[in-house]
This record gives C-alpha cells, structure tokens and sequence, in this order.
C-alpha cells in the first residue's frame, strides 16, 4: 500500500488510491468548512457568523493553505459537503456549510468546478496528503414544506415516493441505552430539519435509491480520486445500508452516530470501517473543562470502547476521535484556562485511533454553538506562531515519532498505567501522556514509577520541549509546569531534523529505517520489545504511578 502511495506521489499522477483503513491508520486529519477556510485571491472578507451567509473559502483557497496544514503534520484534510445545495437565504441563512443538498450529481460552485476539486486532490496527492469528503446521503433538504418534490430535485429524487413520509423526529426517539430503548425506527424513517428547513428523509429502503447511492458513491471517489468519507447522519439509515455502501465508496469511511453510549454507537463499527469517537468526546469536555471535571469517566468510556467495538478487531482501527467540530461549541469558548484547553487538545492524538482537529482551534477560535463555531480562518492571518499551532505540531510530532520507533504503535491499545479523577498517566510505547484537569495554577508532580522507558533514557515532553530523564527503573519522575499536558517520547525517536524540540531530539525520525521494518535502532528495542513483554507479562496492573500533590 504505501508503494502505491510513494508512486503516485513521485508521478504526481491523480491516482484513485483506494485508501484503507491501514492506510488511514498513521495519519492525522485537519478538518475544516471550505466556505471558511481561505478564498481563492487570499483576500480576508468580513464573515459575521450569526449571519450564516457565505463568506467566499473555495477548494482554490484550501489549495493556497496546504503549507499550513502540513507544516502542522497533518496529512490529510476532511473538507464540508462537496455537492449542489439549496440556493438563497433560508431563515437560518445560506447553505455556505453543505448541509443541505439539492442535488448529489453537481458541485456546489460557490466553491469552485469540478476541475478545482480535482486540483485540491492532485495538489494533496503530490503532498502525500489524503482527501476525506463529508457527504450527506440520509436526506435532502428543502426551503419550504413540503418540498417542491419535482421542481426543487433532479432524477431519482424528483418524486414524492423517493422519500419517506413526513413525520419530524423528536428526542424521544433517540434511543439512549441501557434504560430507554426509544425508537429507532423513527429516527431512521422520520425527517431531521423541521418546517423552515425540511430534511426530506430519503426512502433508503428503496433499492433503486439504494442502488443509486451505491453508484454515486463509487463514481465520486473515481472522479475525484477521494481517499476517504465522512458520512454526516450515520444512524440515521438502517445499519445494514452501510455495508454495501462503504464497500461501493472503496475507501476508508467514518460515520457520525452521534450519540454519548458506547452501547448504542459500538454496533455501527460493524456496518462501517470508523466511528466518529462521540461517546469519548462527552466525558472529555466535560472532564477537562475545569478541575471538578471527572476523567474516571473518560477512562471509563475507552475501556468500554476497546472491549465491544469493531468486528471483534481492535478499537483503534475503528474510530476517529476529536475535540472540536462543526456542530458542537468550540472548547476555547467554554474555559480560558490555556492548560485545561491544552490537555484537552492532547487526547485525540494519544487516544486509540486517528486524530481529527477542527480548524481553527490552533489559532485560540472561542466560538459558541452553531453557526457561531464557523469562524472564517483567514481573520486569524493563519499566523504560526500561536501557542496551539505549535502545539498541534509537538502532538503530531510525538504520534510520528513513537510510530517510527514502534512499528506496532498505531494498533496497539491505549493502557491506563494510573488514573483518577484528575488525571490520567496513559501509555502506548513508546509515548507516555501524563493529563491532568487541574488547570494553570497547578504544577501536578508526577511519579510513574514503572514506565517501561530503558533504565536512564533520555525522554522530551514535546508539549514544553524539555528534557526528562528515565530512572534506573525506567520510571519517570517530573513537573508539569503551569498544569500543562506531558506527551513524552525517547529523544532517539524524535526526528532531530524535524521542527519540533529539535535541540533535544537525537533520532533521524525514521527510526532508523521505518519501510523497511528494520528493528536495530536502541529505540527500537527499547520502546517496542522491552514495553510490549513489560506489559505481557507483568500485566498492567504492575504499573504503579503515583500522583504527588
Ligand atoms: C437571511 O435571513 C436571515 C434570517 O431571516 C436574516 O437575518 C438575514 O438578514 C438574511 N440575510 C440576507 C443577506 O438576506
Ligand atoms: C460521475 O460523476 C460525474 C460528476 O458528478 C458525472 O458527470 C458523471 O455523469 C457521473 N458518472 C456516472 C456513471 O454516474
Ligand atoms: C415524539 O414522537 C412521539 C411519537 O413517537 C409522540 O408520541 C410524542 O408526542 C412526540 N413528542 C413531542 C415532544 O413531539
Ligand atoms: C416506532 O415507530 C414506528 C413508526 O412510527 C411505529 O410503527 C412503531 O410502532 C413504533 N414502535 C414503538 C415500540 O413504539
Ligand atoms: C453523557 O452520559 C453520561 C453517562 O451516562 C452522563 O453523565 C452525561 O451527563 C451525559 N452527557 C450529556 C451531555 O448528555
Ligand atoms: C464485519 O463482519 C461481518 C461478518 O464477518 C462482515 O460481513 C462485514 O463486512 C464486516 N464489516 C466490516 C466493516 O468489516
Ligand atoms: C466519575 O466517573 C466514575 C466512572 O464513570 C464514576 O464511578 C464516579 O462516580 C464519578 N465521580 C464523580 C465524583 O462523579
Ligand atoms: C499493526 O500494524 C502494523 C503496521 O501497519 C502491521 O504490520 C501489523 O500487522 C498490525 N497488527 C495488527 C494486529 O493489526
Ligand atoms: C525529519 O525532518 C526532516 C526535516 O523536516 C524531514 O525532511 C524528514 O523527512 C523527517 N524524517 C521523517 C522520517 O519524517
Ligand atoms: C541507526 O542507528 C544507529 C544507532 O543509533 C546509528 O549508528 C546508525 O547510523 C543509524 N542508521 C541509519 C541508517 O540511520
Ligand atoms: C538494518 O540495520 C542494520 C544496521 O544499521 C543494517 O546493517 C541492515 O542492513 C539493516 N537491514 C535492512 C533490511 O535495512
């Protein structure tokens, strides 16, 4: 897989990659709305986002930005909804989001041509970047009710009968487990939206409508050469759609089942190769947005996901996790507290399975719910020297280097060495990730007194590039200034040619050569067989950390 990858990136030819879930697995996604990101002569436009109009972002803008985003190590972008939407302003404004599709067979021009989206995915595929769509295949949206079935929407959707009937789901019908088994019926056959802006509910128990989807789908990764899909409103059509559809999409898909049980979103990573990690996501604001916050109960909700999701494979390869996004108020809007924003900001990089950061964050965005949490980014002037950019390039940093020493990394569980309600000591050798919700005025002393590190290693916490020294023990005695996250990594494992804690790192960043699997490097053996066989026979239950003041 990755020979196919480097060929098409030295050709520069616009290969449909068929990108699996493997190929996903090492890499980070930066999210964005495209109408928000950058506009295609780099001008920076007023965009009020209470507004909700479009603002002017084009896939031409996004091309303009790749430095940006990869200079953050991010290797691939999820972009908003591609295709045609309703035109002209609604009571909840424009359309500039995506959301809500008109017709799934054209573009949206107020992003560009066919040809500009395919200039976004060449110029990505020349980065050895990756291309994730969000689409939308549950509905249709409308600006009155009922639709004008026949005028508003083109072939096979142009009839009433391509639609379930009108019925509006409401929250009882969300099934929310162990004690309420709601109706998932409705949920997948009633219609989200409501008057103003009708979802209107495809019949996807139709098979031609079925079909159809199957077909869109295969023709869009060919014609864009797409490497991925987020499918917006994921539970909202029966689970057993999605077999066929993502093996028609023939590339790496997550679904967003919004929902805050592991109960009710596990079965979905069945049906579909990734999940959007909801259920984490709860307990992670919620823990980290101020010292009373409970992480127990994040720790709690990972521990449930490594046991029941997946088709009884491990969890890591099946779920993408994430702070922020465009449906939830950003995390900066609800504390100030630069320490608990940048533990929190920490998770999605040392949790199981691929990161996801919502544009934005890295510039210190405080945005409220919907649309307030749709900032145009150009108004940040994309500048590189912010706190959080750089802290976005030390987590991805981190996440590539103990990969490089440790070919198994990105399959292997996250362990809780020690956790409690305020903090959490998390391993995957060779990263050990040391959080705490104390917040700025804290300066947490942590003990973890058998961290699996060789006797006397030299460790960087990239979060503030110093040094720390592993014990005879291998065990890791250190401060956590202002109540900052610790995210550390061997220094033989952090590229020294890199653009993080270059000082301190001593590796070349390919553990001592990555392609061809060679384990002779001492970060090698050190992370990879000393933790893997620490961990096998000891048990993690052997760990003792201990958290002093
Ligand atoms: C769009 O509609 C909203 C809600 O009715 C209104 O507040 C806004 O002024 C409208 N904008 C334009 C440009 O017409
Ligand atoms: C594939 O999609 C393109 C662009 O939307 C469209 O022009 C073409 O007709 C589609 N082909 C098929 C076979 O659906
Ligand atoms: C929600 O839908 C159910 C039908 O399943 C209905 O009985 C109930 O009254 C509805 N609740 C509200 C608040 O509309
Ligand atoms: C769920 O909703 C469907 C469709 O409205 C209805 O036929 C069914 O009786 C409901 N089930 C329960 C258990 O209420
Ligand atoms: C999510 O679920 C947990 C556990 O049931 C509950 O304590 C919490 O309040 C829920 N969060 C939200 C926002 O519903
Ligand atoms: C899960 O396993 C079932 C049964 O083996 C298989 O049919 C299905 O394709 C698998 N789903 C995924 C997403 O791998
Ligand atoms: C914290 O979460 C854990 C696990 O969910 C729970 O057992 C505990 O009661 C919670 N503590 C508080 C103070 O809510
Ligand atoms: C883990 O990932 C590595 C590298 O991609 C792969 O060689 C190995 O087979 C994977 N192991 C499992 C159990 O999936
Ligand atoms: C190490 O950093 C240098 C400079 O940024 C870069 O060219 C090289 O590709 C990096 N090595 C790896 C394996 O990422
Ligand atoms: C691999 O690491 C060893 C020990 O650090 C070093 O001597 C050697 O030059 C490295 N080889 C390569 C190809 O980087
Ligand atoms: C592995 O590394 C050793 C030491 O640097 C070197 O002699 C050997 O050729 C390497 N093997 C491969 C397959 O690259």
């Amino acid at each position: 897989m990755r020979a196919v990858t480097l060929v098409s990136t030295l050709l520069a030819v616009p290969a449909a990659f068929a990108a699996t879930a493997s190929d996903w697995q090492g890499r980070s996604i930066y999210q964005f709305i495209t109408d928000r990101f950058a506009t295609s002569d780099g001008s920076s436009p007023p965009c009020d986002t209470s507004q909700g109009q479009y603002c002017g972002g084009t896939w031409q803008g996004a091309i303009s930005k790749l430095d940006y985003i990869q200079n953050m190590g991010f290797d691939a972008i999820w972009i908003s909804p591609v295709v045609k939407n309703l035109e002209g302003n609604t009571s909840y404004g424009e359309a500039f989001h995506g959301y809500w599709t008109q017709d799934p067979t054209q573009l949206n021009s107020h992003f560009g041509s066919a040809s500009d989206l395919n200039a976004l995915s060449d110029a990505l595929h020349k980065r050895g970047m990756y291309l994730m769509v969000d689409i939308v295949i549950n509905h249709l949206a409308a600006p009155t009710n009922p639709p004008q079935y026949t005028s508003l929407y083109s072939a096979p959707f142009n009839t009433e009968s391509s639609f379930h009937t009108e019925c509006w789901i409401n929250a009882t019908d969300y099934p929310t487990p162990p004690w309420n088994p709601g109706n998932q019926t409705r949920v997948e056959q009633c219609w989200l939206g409501d008057t103003n802006v009708p979802l209107a509910d495809i019949n996807t128990e139709d098979p031609n409508l079925v079909q159809f989807w199957y077909n869109w789908v295969a023709n869009m990764t060919k014609t864009y050469s797409v490497d991925g899909y987020r499918i917006d409103t994921a539970k909202h059509i029966r689970q057993d759609f999605w077999t066929e559809f993502q093996a028609s999409a023939g590339v790496w898909c997550v679904g967003e089942v919004l929902a805050n049980q592991t109960e009710y979103v596990g079965p979905y990573t069945k049906f579909l190769p990734a999940v959007l990690d909801y259920p984490t996501w709860y307990p992670l604001v919620s823990g980290f947005m101020n010292p009373q916050g409970n992480l127990s109960a994040l720790v709690d909700t990972v521990q449930q996901t490594q046991s029941t999701y997946g088709n009884g494979s491990y969890s890591g390869s099946v779920i993408a996790s994430f702070l922020e996004n465009q449906d939830q108020p950003r995390f900066g809007g609800q504390t100030s507290d630069q320490a608990l924003i940048k533990n929190a900001m920490a998770w999605p990089f040392v949790q199981d399975g691929i990161p996801i950061m919502y544009y934005g964050q890295e510039q210190g965005y405080t945005g409220g719910a919907d649309p307030a949490n749709r900032e145009a980014l150009w108004l940040s002037g994309y500048e590189t020297d912010k706190p959080l950019v750089q802290h976005a390039q030390a987590l991805n940093a981190a996440r590539k280097a103990a990969a490089s020493a440790n070919s198994n990394f990105y399959n292997t569980s996250l362990k809780f060495i020690e956790s409690s309600a305020s903090q959490i000591v998390a391993s995957k050798p060779p990263l050990l990730a040391l959080l705490t919700n104390q917040g700025s005025s804290s300066s947490p002393q942590w003990t973890v007194s058998s961290a699996g590190y060789q006797p006397n290693e030299d460790l960087v916490d990239v979060v503030s590039c110093t040094k720390v020294t592993a014990d005879s023990n291998g065990g890791v005695s250190a401060t956590a200034q202002g109540g900052n996250p610790m995210v550390l990594v061997p220094a033989s494992a952090l590229n020294k040619s890199g653009s993080v804690c270059q000082s301190l790192a001593t590796g070349s960043g390919n553990g001592n050569s990555t392609s061809s699997g060679n384990q002779s490097s001492s970060a090698k053996i050190s992370a990879g067989l000393h933790w893997t066989s620490i961990i096998a026979t000891i048990g993690a239950a052997a760990f003792i950390a201990k958290l002093v003041a």
